[in-house]
């Protein structure tokens, strides 16, 4: 197996199965650490950057959470305005990395050109993290929806996906380069000015993924075993900010997973998943059903940028 130590952590489209089996019995190991709410010293001497050129919430905050409870140090910034790459200046990647580098041992970038953090890892010598570029990628979330899987069903095998939403989201690019790697059959659903593109579609054919488009969740939802949601109603990932203006109009029925269609026609024992933030594709009273597992997902987010940051920084192999 290729070593961790020192890697990029970009696309998935580079994973191999075993390295993701790898990645996830390291989170395992590291599980207890942060379900005990305590901090460890294993990266005490380790000191990561990050580099927000759009908000975050859950990918800033979950990979300083993980480093915190890892003993390290973080420095970065999350409103690249207030730096020179956002102001008068606008300070390419190449020039603003050669100067990350000297600041920490890891950085975690987020951008809205796709691409950037991989012309970041080409000129910096320490392991750069897609922190999700553009309508590129978004590796670590689908990292962490993976493990969830894993840990609610135990397998990641044999498991029936059903993906809801926008399919040039980086999240869905990440996905389904993921499921490439285990016999996981997807069914995607999304209005069709944001459908899979053909070129997608081709490049999934020859990774040997087996997936289908169908209109409706109405259509899919039964025989699903995984139910992963994502907006429709979504922001231009393009932008450095994008804010939002006027009133937003609602979710259609297609693309929304209501407490009564879990109820009525999705398995007993389906899991939903959403990365976060929503809107109104998952009404609130979903929360409290047997089948949501979006918070459970949020506390692996953190776990999973445990067992990223102890890896590319060779302290766990
Ligand atoms: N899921 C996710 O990427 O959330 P943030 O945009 O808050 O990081």
């Amino acid at each position: 197996m290729r070593s961790f130590s020192g890697r990029d952590i970009l696309s998935l489209k580079d994973f191999e199965r075993h390295e993701f089996m790898r990645v996830f019995e390291i989170a395992q190991q590291l599980e207890p650490i942060a379900r005990n709410r305590r901090n460890t010293d294993i990266l005490k001497e380790k000191t990561l950057v990050t580099a927000f050129y759009q908000p975050s919430t859950r990918t800033r905050l979950a990979h300083e959470a993980a480093m915190i409870r890892l003993g390290g140090q973080v420095t970065g910034f999350s409103d690249a305005k207030m730096t020179r790459a956002g102001d008068f200046y606008q300070e390419s990647i190449k020039d603003t990395v050669k100067m990350l580098e000297y600041y920490g041992d890891v950085i975690v970038m987020r951008h809205f050109q796709q691409g950037a953090p991989h012309e970041a890892a080409k000129w910096a010598s320490i392991p750069v993290i897609n922190g999700g570029d553009g309508w590129g990628e978004h590796p670590t979330q689908v990292l962490t929806d993976l493990y969830t899987v894993l840990r609610e069903k135990g397998r990641l095998d044999g498991l029936k996906w059903l993906a809801v939403g926008d399919m040039r989201m980086r999240t869905m690019h990440s996905l389904a380069y993921g499921l490439t790697q285990f016999d996981c059959p997807i069914t995607f659903v999304s209005p069709p000015d944001m459908s899979l593109t053909d070129d997608f579609k081709k490049e999934l054919s020859e990774y040997s993924l087996d997936f289908k488009e169908v209109e409706h969740v109405e259509q899919a939802i039964a025989d699903a075993d995984i139910i992963l949601v994502e907006p429709v109603v979504q922001p231009d990932y393009s932008k450095s900010v994008d804010e939002r203006e006027g009133e937003l109009a609602l979710t259609p029925a297609n693309y929304t997973i209501t407490r009564e269609l879990l109820e009525t026609k999705a398995k007993s024992d389906a899991i939903l998943l959403h990365s976060l933030p929503r809107m109104d594709e998952i009404p609130v009273d979903v929360d409290a059903t047997r089948w949501s597992r979006y918070w459970e997902e949020a506390f692996n987010g953190v776990v999973m940028r445990m067992a990223l940051l102890a890896l590319v920084l060779g302290k766990m192999e």
